[in-house]
């Protein structure tokens, strides 16, 4: 088996979850497959505390990372995968209305 490109990680925190990251992590999942995109690795994370960076818990979930590159999203919605499959998945361009934050390299 060839080394994996990306490996993004959805969270399902309880915050995140409560803003439909389930649905968002199980859709992702069904397209990366769907699309027979082989050499990305789709899982779920505990909770990244993207939720608590704001006084309202929650406001920036459902978090999303993608490594290598460290590009952490806030606030993905199942209509946002269009953007980030064809664009960061397929052409290692980042989502800027997504962005959260890179990580520092
Ligand atoms: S529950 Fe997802 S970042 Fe905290």
């Amino acid at each position: 088996m060839k080394p994996y490109r990306l490996h993004i990680f959805v969270c399902q925190g309880k915050r995140c979850a409560a803003k439909g990251s389930e649905e968002l992590l199980d859709t992702l999942k069904d397209r990366i497959k769907r699309e027979e995109i082989k050499d990305v690795k789709v899982s779920k994370s505990g909770c990244m505390k993207v939720c608590k960076e704001t006084e309202t818990e929650g406001e920036y979930s459902p978090a999303v990372v993608i490594y290598p590159e460290g590009i952490w999203y806030r606030k993905v919605t199942v209509a946002d995968l269009d953007d980030i499959i064809e664009k960061h998945v397929k052409k290692g361009e980042v989502v800027e209305r997504l962005l959260h934050y890179r990580m520092v390299k």
